[in-house]
């Protein structure tokens, strides 16, 4: 069977516990080691990876790229715009086509049906690399990031201040499956799915949905937000969006009412000052440049275990 990673409540506990423990030994063995220079263990020697984008994207494409060709194998970094995709052939037929040239397909999309009719119709292991409903690869390197700062995440305290966006309800499948508790802190009318609250809940975990920030945040282990816009918004609701998330920006008065330990995360891009302040970003708790590092040691241990290497 192909072996798809298309969220972390669609992965197994055990293989996404294996994925961040691997993901730890290919970082550590890589330490020192010269950017451009192959792992010792090339294992996708002789291998192509395909990284579509409908979307922009700096780390996702700049930290794939940079993984498959460290594990020895070739990129074709591809633009939506620019293939027949969404332009009369179908994602089935596309599916099909790209399993005869290569190993390993990697998409961001919009919709998260495209995702699923590529990985219905591929011979090959699909990605997911965000859809307007989740993005579970930046989920898996801030699995790594925590733990590498703080220790295991299991039974910790986090909490998403801002828009119950694609990258917040990825953080609510990890709670789930890596056993963590979940505060949405929010206005209303961003809430994440009420279905994965309803799942994680399920798992056994507590996911609280609290409108005051400040309360909110109290006994927080990690603090987390992203942009009030996301790529696939209308950009005609970004005064609406910023009116209604001022009051949940993450600044040094939220972070003062978390628990003194607790670490401060951000997918990126961030628009400064804005969801956080700079002070917050640039300030001690801030692991923002490790996460971003981290995508590269993450995928790495993601595309292994979608190839079985
Ligand atoms: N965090 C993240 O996915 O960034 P990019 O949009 O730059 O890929
Ligand atoms: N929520 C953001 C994340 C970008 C990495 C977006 O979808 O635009």
């Amino acid at each position: 069977m192909t072996r798809h990673f298309l969220d972390i409540n669609r992965t197994a506990t055990a293989d996404l516990e294996q994925m961040i423990a691997e993901a730890r030994r290919i970082k550590d063995a890589r330490a020192g080691l010269p950017k451009g220079t192959r792992d010792a263990e090339a294992v996708l020697d002789g291998h192509v990876v395909a990284l579509i984008f409908e979307k922009p994207s700096t780390r996702t494409r700049v930290s794939f790229d940079v993984g498959v060709r460290q594990m020895g194998g070739q990129t074709l970094v591809l633009s939506g715009a620019d293939m027949q995709l969404g332009h009369g052939e179908t994602i089935a037929d596309t599916a099909r086509v790209l399993s005869r040239y290569v190993d390993l397909i990697m998409i961001r999309t919009f919709e998260e049906q495209t995702l699923l009719e590529l990985a219905e119709h591929a011979t090959v292991p699909v990605i997911n690399g965000l859809t307007n409903r989740s993005h579970p690869c930046q989920i898996m390197a801030d699995i790594l990031t925590y733990e590498e700062h703080r220790g295991p995440i299991r039974g910790r305290k986090v909490v998403w201040s801002g828009d119950g966006n694609n990258v917040c309800a990825s953080f609510l499948h990890a709670a789930g499956q890596f056993g963590f508790d979940f505060t949405f802190t929010g206005p209303e009318t961003l809430d994440p799915e009420a279905e994965f609250v309803r799942a994680a809940r399920a798992q056994g975990v507590t996911v609280e949905i609290e409108r005051d920030a400040l309360k909110a945040v109290e006994g927080a282990d990690l603090i987390v937000t992203d942009t009030w816009v996301s790529m696939h918004d209308p950009q005609s609701a970004r005064e609406r969006r910023h009116n209604q998330l001022r009051p949940y920006q993450v600044n040094e008065e939220l972070m003062a009412a978390a628990n003194p330990d607790a670490l401060f995360m951000h997918c990126l891009p961030a628009h400064r000052d804005e969801e956080a302040t700079s002070a917050v970003m640039d300030g001690p708790q801030s692991v923002i440049f490790d996460e971003a590092e981290n995508r590269l040691h993450a995928q790495k241990a993601i595309m292994r275990w979608c190839l079985g290497h």
